[in-house]
């Protein structure tokens, strides 16, 4: 697709605010843009428009997401959307390129979205590549037991701790956050409507930490909601169970997201709760070097893969490259023999292990002979990918 056209990319411009703010409003019910935008920080908002109209807009969030135990930089996207009147001519498809496009110019390994609809995701490469499960369990069936060791309400001071207990807790959870600002304020809950937090000290820092609100279902009856939670082995994940068991008098059920295996389940001694997929997230790599160095590869591995890459964004990503791997690292070179034929939108589900090479290949996309296809799954192999965060 060509990406000479009629709309200019760029930041926000003062003249649009009040259309980006009714388009906020229409799309996501965004009633209050600087509250909103004070969640995002500092970064602009990236918009297209046309002779002096608005005609899109999205919202970049830097952070990271760790695969094979290493925190990749990752720019997620939010807030895409284009006026109601100008839908359906190519708008966001346009905004999404050039976005991708730009990340790669900035260096950026990975981008990662909640799709409304892959359609528009795939014409910028994105593809589906982890899952988010939505989990309910009614409160009356966690254990009340153990009561110690004792959690206490978190404190602002607790921050740093906080953010390393959840690392300990998550960094070899394929595809799940490394979380920046924007992401811990959502779990920290608005000014006006602040979500409880209760951490759990130990010899060496916070061993597990919980944010929930209660949210009411109907005139009677209240869930417990979790915004963010995180413990770092299972005596930690038991009584974190017992600190939220503590609820059930006046609560019915426990709901809170997470990847398709949540460890924490497995210290219950029952089976009795439900796990919904609730999407599939869309992974497109961009700057393939910095991909394959970032991520953390098998101890033990040593293998030469030998790419032909095929890009219709990003022209710096087409050709034979080699991906080396020996002692944990990746190194993603120019040259070789070309052997392993992809497109780098179907090389992002095998990045976070989201497919095996022989599952893509056995649809057609990827192409390789059979030992360069069990080398990729040996190479990219790794817990299913998952999340825990909407943004
Ligand atoms: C989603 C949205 C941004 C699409 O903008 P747009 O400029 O109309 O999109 P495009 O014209 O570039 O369409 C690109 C592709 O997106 C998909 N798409 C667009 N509108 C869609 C819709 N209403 N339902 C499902 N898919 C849709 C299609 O696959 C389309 O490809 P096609 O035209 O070949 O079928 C726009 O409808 C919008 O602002 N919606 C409200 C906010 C929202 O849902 N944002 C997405 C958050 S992840």
């Amino acid at each position: 697709m060509s990406e000479q056209s009629e709309y200019d990319y760029g930041f926000l411009k003062d003249e649009h605010r009040s259309a980006v703010q009714e388009t906020l409003a229409l799309s996501f019910g965004i009633s209050d843009y600087e509250a909103w935008k004070a969640r995002y920080g500092q970064e602009p908002l990236r918009t297209i428009c046309c002779q002096g109209q608005f005609y899109g807009c999205l919202m970049p969030i830097p952070m990271g997401q760790w695969f094979g135990g290493r925190s990749v930089p990752m720019v997620g996207v939010a807030a895409v959307a284009v006026p109601l009147e100008f839908r359906g001519r190519g708008a966001a498809t346009f905004l999404m390129r050039r976005f991708v496009q730009e990340m790669h110019g900035e260096e950026w390994p990975i981008s990662t979205l909640h799709p409304a609809s892959w359609g528009l995701y795939r014409q910028a490469g994105y593809e589906p590549a982890g899952s988010f499960f939505q989990y309910t369990m009614p409160l009356k069936d966690l254990p009340l037991h153990p009561r110690e060791p004792a959690f206490r309400p978190f404190r602002p001071e607790d921050q740093k701790a906080l953010e390393l207990c959840y690392r300990r807790a998550v960094r070899h959870r394929n595809g799940f956050l490394d979380r920046g600002p924007v992401i811990w304020r959502r779990i920290f809950g608005s000014t006006d409507h602040p979500n409880q937090g209760f951490v759990l000290p130990g010899p060496k820092g916070l061993q597990a930490f919980v944010f929930f609100q209660a949210t009411q279902q109907n005139k009677w009856e209240w869930n417990l909601e979790l915004s963010g939670y995180g413990a770092i082995d299972r005596d930690s994940s038991r009584r974190l169970l017992s600190l939220l068991a503590q609820q059930q008098t006046q609560l019915k059920d426990l709901e809170f997201y997470g990847g398709p295996h949540e460890l924490l389940l497995e210290s219950l001694p029952h089976r009795h709760f439900e796990a919904k997929l609730f999407e599939h997230w869309m992974v497109r790599l961009m700057h393939l070097p910095k991909a394959m160095a970032g991520r953390g590869w098998p101890l033990g591995l040593q293998a030469d893969l030998h790419f032909q890459m095929e890009d219709d964004l990003i022209p710096a990503n087409n050709g034979a490259f080699r991906l080396q791997i020996s002692g944990g690292e990746g190194r993603w070179i120019a040259g070789g023999e070309g052997r392993i034929r992809i497109r780098t939108p179907d090389l992002g589900p095998l990045y976070t292990g989201f497919h095996s090479a022989t599952a893509l290949a056995q649809h057609g996309r990827v192409q390789a002979q059979p030992e360069d296809l069990a080398k990729l799954d040996a190479a990219f192999a790794g817990p299913a990918p998952g999340m825990a965060d909407i943004y």
